[in-house]
């Protein structure tokens, strides 16, 4: 087999068979192919995109390229979850509790955020201590003892995606549905769960700016794990404002609490009871969505919910005092508020401007090396639909540099459209796939 066939034959927009997939895939992670070779193959993939056979053949390539978590020293279902990224996006450490609260193992493998989607694993690594890198043999006795881990991804967990995502990063080949779909799937199923929870984003603060994509999106992905052999539901949500109202990491922590201690409500305790609920109903510990939504928020109400979150906290080293005091948590010095330049209702936000933003304070990352001020970010003060006057705070910002809060404040100041006329924001959970 040659390379050099196969970029053509994609490029003339034949399908690839499993052979010649398995074959690009392990003769770019070997090294035996070059990085121009691997781009271009890309690229024609991104052009003439993929059928359901060829997006499996490569799935199961990418899965194959390294280790596989074998998680059967656990008993029961083993649910994961994953979204694609939003803005203000803090479902993972609301939901993981309460579904192990129930009983249901969650052994998760979360990443950093990059651009403006922000990361389970920086959020965590803003409790002080808290580890987020664990040993293998580490993960095993914690999930043993508390149902719950998550940690960042074992290094030689897909190379195959590490590979082609830092090319497609710089060669325009990102939001390509089929390159996603094996980019996120194979990492799902080398993880190691039976069941999968995905959250497909959609609107203006998402990769999937319409319906219509984030559908085909989600299908793609749900049929690739279903021909594994895993059963996986996909919920399509809103991304057309932040779903939360607190971006960053320790802000988010914040936020997350809230919602576990009962006191936050609204459209991110929505979209974690559905989500949660999938969860449940896919462990089988319930038998409709419903009365899956209807566990999560008994599990907020008795607080077995937060009692996990503090359990969580502790057994990774981290301080289980930060849910009592939040003053435990770095939060930036340098405050600016941004005010309304008028009289009206929200009907529009740039959401992925306010991910820009946050990225902007310090909280989020350029590029892949930069650190990250965990105490940075952004509360959002309104949401659409909401009435405001002249002056009213529409968010704040909190960064530790007066130089990033101020970029943050010129980017914020173009993230809302205000309107004499009253809108509604659209539907918050827009299918279950
Ligand atoms: N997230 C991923 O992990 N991969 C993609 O290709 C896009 C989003
Ligand atoms: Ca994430």
């Amino acid at each position: 087999m040659n390379i050099v066939d196969i970029i053509i034959k994609k490029r003339d927009k034949k399908a690839l068979t499993k052979e010649e997939m398995e074959y690009f895939v392990k003769s770019a992670v070997n090294g035996e192919i070059a990085d121009y070779q691997i781009s271009a193959l890309l690229m024609a993939i991104f052009i003439n995109g993929l059928t359901e056979d060829e997006t499996s053949f490569l799935t199961e390539a990418m899965v194959n390229s390294g280790d596989i978590c074998d998680l059967s020293y656990i008993d029961g279902i083993k649910v994961d979850k994953h979204s694609t990224g939003g803005v203000g996006d803090t479902t993972t450490l609301i939901i993981a509790p309460i579904v192990a609260s129930l009983g249901v193992p969650v052994i998760k493998m979360s990443g950093r955020g990059l651009g403006f989607s922000g990361g389970t694993i920086d959020k965590l690594d803003s409790i002080p201590n808290f580890r987020t890198s664990l040993s293998p043999e580490e993960v095993v006795s914690a999930a043993k003892k508390t149902n719950l881990v998550i940690t960042g991804q074992n290094q030689n967990l897909v190379p195959a995606d590490k590979i082609f995502y830092a090319l497609r990063d710089v060669t325009g080949t990102v939001d390509s549905i089929p390159l996603i779909v094996s980019s996120i799937m194979s990492k799902k199923l080398a993880s190691g769960a039976d069941s999968i929870v995905l959250d497909v984003k959609c609107g203006s603060g998402a990769f999937m700016k319409d319906y219509t994509s984030a559908k085909e999106l989600a299908m793609g992905m749900v049929n690739i794990g279903n021909k594994a052999g895993k059963k996986v539901t996909a919920v399509i949500s809103s991304m057309e404002q932040p779903l939360g109202n607190y971006i960053g990491n320790s802000l988010e922590v914040i936020e997350a609490i809230e919602v576990l201690k009962g006191n936050t409500k609204g459209d991110l305790l929505e979209v974690c009871l559905t989500l949660g609920g999938a969860m449940l109903l896919n462990a089988q510990k319930v038998s409709t969505l419903e009365e899956g939504k209807a566990l999560m928020q008994e599990t907020i109400n008795n607080g077995k919910g937060l009692e996990k979150f503090r359990e969580f906290i502790k057994n990774q080293n981290g301080n289980p005092e930060i849910v009592d005091d939040y003053s435990l948590l770095p939060l930036g010095k340098i405050v600016k508020e941004i005010y309304s330049p008028r009289e009206g209702y929200i009907s529009k936000m740039d959401t992925a401007l306010i991910g820009e933003a946050m990225v902007e304070t310090g909280a989020g990352r350029h590029q892949k090396a930069d650190p990250v001020d965990y105490g940075a970010g952004i509360i959002m003060n309104v949401r659409i639909g909401g009435y405001i006057k002249k002056g009213d705070v529409l968010a704040k910002v909190y960064s530790s540099s007066e130089e990033k809060a101020l970029l943050a404040e010129k980017l914020l100041y173009n993230a809302f459209t205000i309107s004499d006329t009253k809108s509604h924001a659209g539907k918050l959970i827009l299918d279950i796939i």
